[in-house]
């Protein structure tokens, strides 16, 4: 992580005391009323003037770093404009640390709720047992320790963590909580694709700020919308890019809004995997829907990048530049691959085809707290599903879509999509855990639960304000 959270600690308190107590007091003192006690609307006594118009802040690049132990804790940061803002943070960084592991690999992650109120880690896209899960039922509490241990049993890609308490998960996703967590296999690796200083993690989401420089949150049932956008938690990012190939791998990390990400260039991504890894083939276009949860892998041709030209990674939806590459004009170090991938190429022979199912479900997302007319319990399980059965589901709306759909506990396969947009992307092949319904459309998956898991999982829209409103259940696999 760049060096952002030194200059705060200073700022602080110092002495021998941590961060985190000093903020917590502060915060204490402050009156906090909304939002189980998160409370960031404390006037920071920062006065820095805003920076003007046009002035872009380096593109924050997290570190690839081992699983370790975890604190979720409000901290102070800075959007990358050197102004303070106070936030919610995992380590004291936003977004927390990015976990990297082999396939096969133990992980345990000692975890502390620093936070005034109850939270959870759930590793969204992760195949962990319910134990593991972070679901609402395995709150910890302020000032406890959770320790999530699994082992990763599943193939290359890009998954991340937030919270998942019950009522709360979209404003402490808000305020700042999310990371990432990257698996690696040999099947990956056999691709020799950009790496090192070639491959950068990107979350990108949108956030509102107070008066005061910190992150607010002013949720509405239809869903939480910023008027600013971050990427790694940088405001009006840049990033220098040599002459070569990037690997991106983008995280939609926002509560409610959808982005439609293009080249300012009108040149194509090579879109090479999704949320569940690398997809058959490698496949170029110049437009990807998405939403909250979903995760694209992208190769972006900088080789012609001249030093100072630039190309802006864009959200088609709000006409944002979410973030600005500039060429350095230097050829490509280590990391850099020479060649790539071709369109069309093939990245991955592991798929399987799951199969006919033998049971059928159909799931209407309804308003914007039910699914099939049932507001969220966390003590009702709503269906058991057999493991290592195949099941189809039906994912239908009868209004307030876009819902982002999202199951725990196993990837699926999109099997077709009717009404609506009438048809399935590319960013949609592969393995998913998350897949977006418009108004009007019908997504049907296939899915089974052969992970070696059984115990309770969640069905949900990721949509973060209709989940805590209760568009979500709880089923068993058995
Ligand atoms: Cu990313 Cu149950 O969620
Ligand atoms: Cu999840
Ligand atoms: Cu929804």
């Amino acid at each position: 992580m760049a060096a952002r959270g030194s200059g705060v600690t200073e700022g602080t308190g110092g002495g021998g005391v941590s961060r985190r107590v000093v903020l917590r007091a502060g915060l204490e003192g402050g009156g906090l009323v909304a939002l189980g006690g998160i409370g960031l609307a404390l006037s920071s006594g920062s006065a820095a003037a805003p920076p003007s118009k046009g002035t872009l802040n380096p593109l924050v690049v997290p570190d690839l770093v081992p699983p370790a132990a975890l604190t979720a804790a409000p901290g102070i940061t800075t959007l990358g404009d050197g102004k303070q803002c106070k936030a919610l943070l995992y380590d004291g960084q936003l977004p927390g640390p990015f976990f990297e592991v082999r396939d096969g690999a133990p992980v345990k992650i000692p975890f502390t709720n620093g936070l005034a109120s109850d939270t959870t880690v759930h590793w969204h896209g992760l195949i962990v047992p319910e134990h593991a899960d972070g679901q609402p039922h395995h709150a910890v509490a302020p000032g406890a320790k959770y320790d999530y241990a699994f082992t990763v049993n599943q193939r290359a890609g890009m998954s991340w963590y937030h919270p998942h308490p019950h009522l709360a998960t979209a404003s402490q996703v808000a305020y700042g909580l999310a990371g990432g967590f990257i698996i690696r296999d040999e099947e990956e690796d056999a691709l020799t694709l950009p790496s090192g200083a070639y491959e950068v993690p990107l979350v990108i989401r949108d956030a509102n700020v107070d008066k005061a420089g910190n992150l607010s949150y002013n949720g509405k049932a239809s869903g939480f919308t910023g008027n600013i956008a971050l990427v790694n938690g940088t405001r009006d990012a840049e990033h220098e890019v040599d002459r070569s190939w990037y690997r991106f791998r983008i995280l939609v990390g926002s509560n409610s809004r959808l982005f439609k990400l293009t080249l300012s260039t009108g040149a194509a991504f090579r879109l090479i995997g999704n949320d569940g890894g690398l997809l058959p083939q490698a496949v170029d276009l110049a437009e990807m829907e998405l939403s909250p949860g979903e995760r694209v892998d992208v190769l972006v041709d900088c080789t012609a990048l001249d030093a100072g030209q630039t190309v802006g990674l864009v959200d088609g939806n709000s006409g944002w530049t979410l973030l600005q590459l500039t060429g350095t004009g230097n050829t490509g170090g280590t990391g850099s691959a020479t060649t790539v991938p071709a369109a069309g190429g093939t990245l991955s022979t592991s798929i399987p085809s799951l199969g006919p199912a033998t049971t059928r479900r159909v799931f209407s997302f309804d308003g914007m707290t039910r699914i099939n007319g049932v507001v969220y319990d966390m003590d009702l399980i709503s269906f058991q599903v057999q493991q290592n059965t195949v099941e189809e589901w039906e994912f239908r709306t009868n209004g307030n879509a876009p819902h982002p759909v999202h199951v725990h506990g196993t990837s699926f396969q999109v099997v077709s999509r009717t009404g609506g947009r009438r048809r399935l992307f590319p960013w949609e092949g592969g393995w998913k855990d998350t897949v977006l319904l418009h108004d009007r459309e019908t997504v049907t998956v296939r899915l089974s639960f052969n992970h070696g898991h059984t115990g309770r999982y969640l069905l949900h829209c990721h949509k973060l304000e209709h989940e805590d409103a209760g568009m979500m259940l709880n089923f068993e696999v058995v």
